[in-house]
């Protein structure tokens, strides 16, 4: 059946909403049945604990609860990071067209002998790239050395134009953009589709739109306790849409280290600041990515399991007051970001 064709048999089933119909194909990867579509689980799903935790996507995907970031992995760190990463333990690695990296992931998932199917691989389109989906997926295979990944995120709702990264397309938008995307699910290309850094009133709009046939599996934003979005999170569940926290350690320099809050939890259980972060982000439901180039703090990351924060230990960081975010929106040809969680902290501080 050729997608358009598949669309508009869709079109014709009574619909909840829009775009009622779950992102797919982790165990299919074709399309085999309109049935078969529709029934997959809208509700997403967490089991296990530590490192062992896995997400359930809407999709019936299973991704493992924790990852490797590597947004400003430089060259000649990324490859043994990713190394390192994968030989203690951790299947999930997030990259980025972005990142400027992929080759070098995808050379230290080699190096590590570990088998590609074993490992969760997210990679993303980016924002110049939107009216070229295919284009820029075939580019990440390539550069990655691999015939599929895991999960293809669109990085920002921006169609920025290429020429001038400062304009955004009169004539094209993040709608447009995810209607390429669902073309790609059942090429076998991309097993899970999702966004990152969308808002509510973002997500609304998309899941609104009669072309939205897919729930995205995945919706990737900035999460840590200075920037909880609690709404956000809870908006996504409902819909069905699987939350990873980025910048979860708070990024460069994080001043999240040094809260007095999360120092005294952390003293107290004997782990490190950083490890306690990565708890309260798996407790509250959302997959965590770190990034680090440094071994001992890759393996420290991945030390979570064997114990766990407490009910009021969770709402003690979920309760810290202070708000900053690492990645605004004013690089970008529009806005993104609408203060939507009313905390005020939607500009970026650090
Ligand atoms: N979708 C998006 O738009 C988006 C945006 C931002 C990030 N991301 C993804 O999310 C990932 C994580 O976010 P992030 O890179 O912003 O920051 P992060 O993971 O919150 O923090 C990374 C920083 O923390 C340091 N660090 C890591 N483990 C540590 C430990 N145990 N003790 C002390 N310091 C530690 C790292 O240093 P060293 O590396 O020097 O060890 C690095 O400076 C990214 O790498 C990327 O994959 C996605």
């Amino acid at each position: 059946m050729s997608f358009l064709s598949l669309l508009s048999s869709l079109s014709r089933i009574p619909r909840v909403s829009s775009c009622n119909i779950a992102n797919s194909f982790q165990s299919s990867r074709s399309i085999t049945s309109k049935s078969q579509i529709i029934s997959r689980n809208m509700a997403t799903a967490q089991s296990g604990k530590g490192t062992k935790t896995v997400f359930t996507l809407n999709t019936g995907a299973k991704m493992p609860g924790v990852g490797l970031g590597t947004w400003q992995s430089k060259p000649n760190e990324v490859r043994e990071a990713v190394k390192n990463a994968l030989l203690a333990g951790y299947r999930h690695i997030d990259t980025a067209l972005a990142y400027g990296n992929e080759s070098e992931v995808g050379q230290g998932i080699k190096d590590s002998g570990v088998p590609r199917s074993e490992i969760w691989v997210t990679t993303k389109l980016d924002n110049p790239w939107h009216k070229r989906v295919s284009e820029g997926i075939d580019s990440s295979l390539k550069s990655l050395d691999t015939d599929y990944v895991d999960l293809y995120l669109m990085h920002w709702p921006s169609s920025s134009v290429p020429e001038d990264l400062k304009k955004h397309y009169d004539d094209w938008n993040f709608i447009d953009t995810w209607r390429e995307m669902q073309k790609l699910v059942g090429t076998g290309k991309v097993r899970n589709i999702g966004v990152s850094n969308f808002v509510m009133s973002n997500l609304e709009k998309l899941l609104n739109d009669p072309s939205c046939k897919i729930v995205p599996a995945v919706n990737q934003i900035e999460l840590h306790p200075n920037m909880p979005s609690p709404k956000t999170l809870q908006y996504c569940k409902e819909k069905g849409i699987h939350c990873t926290a980025y910048s979860c350690l708070g990024s460069t320099d994080s001043p999240l280290s040094k809260d007095k809050t999360l120092q005294s939890i952390a003293e107290a259980k004997g782990k490190s600041p950083q490890q306690v972060l990565l708890m309260w982000g798996l407790q509250r439901g959302t997959s965590v990515i770190p990034k680090s180039v440094t071994k001992s703090r890759i393996e420290a990351n991945f030390q979570l399991d064997g114990w766990e924060l407490t009910a009021d230990e969770m709402q003690k960081i979920s309760s810290i007051p202070d708000r900053f975010k690492v990645c605004g929106d004013a690089w970008l040809p529009v806005k993104v970001f609408f203060n939507e969680e009313g905390d005020g902290g939607d500009a970026p501080s650090h």
